[in-house]
């Protein structure tokens, strides 16, 4: 961690590096925010194990950042501290011409037209797990969407279907991202993993890396390969200009990013969603009809959850500012800051401003409706050339996972205060994993439904199977 003299940073707490970093662990958004009220726009925050951090809310400077060139903005060397699980051949660890290349061998699994031909099992995935949630007892939705999207990107990236991996499968990625504060600084520095205290997590990784060669394995030696819609079989066959695919520890490494960075993101982001619908009564009935439109083949039905989505990911980020270090000195902001810097765009800080959102305190789905989004006011999946590779396939998720939710579920509104964000690793999510309460389940193809029969009459399909997804920015 480089030292940096304070004469050029913004100003920022005068506390030492290791007491601001026990407030961001404990305290992140509220810490920030109010370093933003104190400060000013732009501030300097010095944090153990992440250095000088220089946190941005203004969409002018943000914009120079996600604009900037890769070589001077290292968002691999940012996130880093996430090498010791990923592998160093992650796509969200490299940096400049590396991160190009491999950025370009893994786009195709997470275009548009491929989304939408994995909607139908997300829908069918969701329905499955619903049908066994619990009536008339509060429980906490984070824990059912986790399971959920596991399951979605064990199928449809992993493509996984032999029934003892999945099962495997299932059983360590949860404890693998589950992993305490503790068990966390041998994945920030790996060598602690050879000490006895840390075994435990080297085994998993160790666990887990098995199962996925295996998945490798399988994909490289399927006759089929050429034919697959799974993203592992996608990335086997990328090649680049010059015909060079991925090796089987690139692949593994990558295999595990999608994994980690694709499972409780979205989970988390869905268990808020839910999390604000039920504080919001007149919101939750609009987005029921929406739902039920939605799936009786209104686009308006889908715009509508699509709105939710955005406005849930606005007003609770799951990640709350995103990272670049800065390789050589940069004007940004009225000062010049010096290499080594870490520039951080404050995403949670932007969605907050009144002036860009008005009353940005309200979970208000209709200011999202049919608005045009810009990449530096609106920014849940980061920006530029780093922006979230799997943002398309997030919004998917959360449209169809939402509409199952609301046509399944009649779901008990609450005057509960709303849960506080708390801090998970990378992510802030509910803190009391999203308490929801079920009046009863319901089967939306159940007679009475007749849009949705005819839906599924023209589309030979159950009715809430997808049309495709859509990543609005
Ligand atoms: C609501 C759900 C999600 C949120 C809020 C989210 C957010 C983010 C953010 C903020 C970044 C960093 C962007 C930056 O530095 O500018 C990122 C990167 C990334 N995300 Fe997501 N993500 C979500 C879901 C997913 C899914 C479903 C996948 C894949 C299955 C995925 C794969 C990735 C990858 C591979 C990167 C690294 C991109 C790069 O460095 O080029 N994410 N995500």
């Amino acid at each position: 961690m480089t030292r940096i003299g304070a004469a050029a940073l913004p100003p920022g707490p005068p506390l030492p590096p290791a007491v601001q970093a026990a407030l961001m662990w404990q305290y992140w958004p509220r810490y920030v925010a109010a370093c933003r009220r104190r400060y000013g726009p732009v501030f300097t925050l010095r944090v153990s194990q992440l250095g000088t951090v220089v946190y941005l809310s203004d969409p002018a400077e943000i914009k120079k950042v996600f604009a900037g060139d890769a070589a001077t903005y290292h968002a691999g060397e940012a996130n880093s501290m996430l090498t010791g699980l990923l592998g160093p051949a992650s796509v969200l660890v490299v940096d400049e011409d590396v991160h190009r290349d491999r950025r370009r061998l893994m786009l195709e699994p997470f275009t548009r037209e491929a989304v939408a031909r994995q909607t139908r099992i997300m829908a069918e995935i969701a329905a499955a797990d619903i049908a066994a949630w619990p009536v008339g007892k509060k429980f906490p939705v984070a824990a059912r969407m986790s399971k959920i999207t596991l399951e979605v990107i064990l199928r449809t990236v992993i493509g996984a279907s032999d029934p003892a991996r999945l099962a495997a499968l299932r059983d360590v990625m949860p404890r693998l991202l589950n992993l305490s504060a503790f068990q966390l600084l041998s994945i920030t520095s790996p060598d602690l993993q050879k000490r006895l205290l840390w075994r435990g997590v080297r085994r998993r990784i160790d666990e887990a890396d098995r199962l996925l060669y295996a998945e490798i394995a399988d994909r490289r030696a399927d006759p089929d390969l050429a034919s697959r819609s799974d993203a592992l079989a996608m990335l086997v066959r990328a090649a680049d200009q010059d015909g060079r695919t991925m090796s089987d520890s690139e692949l593994r490494d990558q295999l595990m990013t999608l994994l980690v960075a694709g499972h409780d993101t979205t989970a988390t982001g869905l268990a808020w969603a839910l999390e604000r619908l039920t504080r919001h009564p007149a919101v939750l009935a609009k987005a029921v009809e929406a739902a039920e439109a939605s799936a009786a083949g209104d686009p308006q039905g889908d715009e509508y959850l699509d709105a939710v989505a955005k406005e849930t990911l606005r007003i609770r980020p799951v990640v709350f500012d995103v990272g670049r270090v800065l390789t050589r000195p940069v004007d940004i902001a009225g000062y010049h800051l010096p290499a080594g810097v870490m520039v951080a765009p404050g995403v949670g800080l932007v969605h907050a401003d009144d002036r860009i959102y008005p009353d940005a305190d309200r979970f208000d789905p209709d200011r999202m409706v049919g608005a045009t989004l810009s990449p530096t006011t609106w920014l849940p999946f980061g920006g530029g050339a780093r922006r979230c590779l799997g943002a398309t396939f997030a919004m998917a998720e959360m449209r169809v996972v939402l509409r199952e939710v609301l046509c399944r579920a009649e779901l008990v509104p609450t005057a509960a205060a709303g849960e506080r964000q708390r801090v998970k690793h990378v992510i802030l999510t509910p803190d009391r994993g999203g308490l929801i309460e079920v009046a009863r389940l319901r089967d939306p193809r159940r007679p009475g439904s007749p849009e949705a029969d005819a839906a599924l009459l023209r589309g030979g399909r159950a009715p809430a199977a997808d049309r495709g997804g859509g990543d609005p920015a």
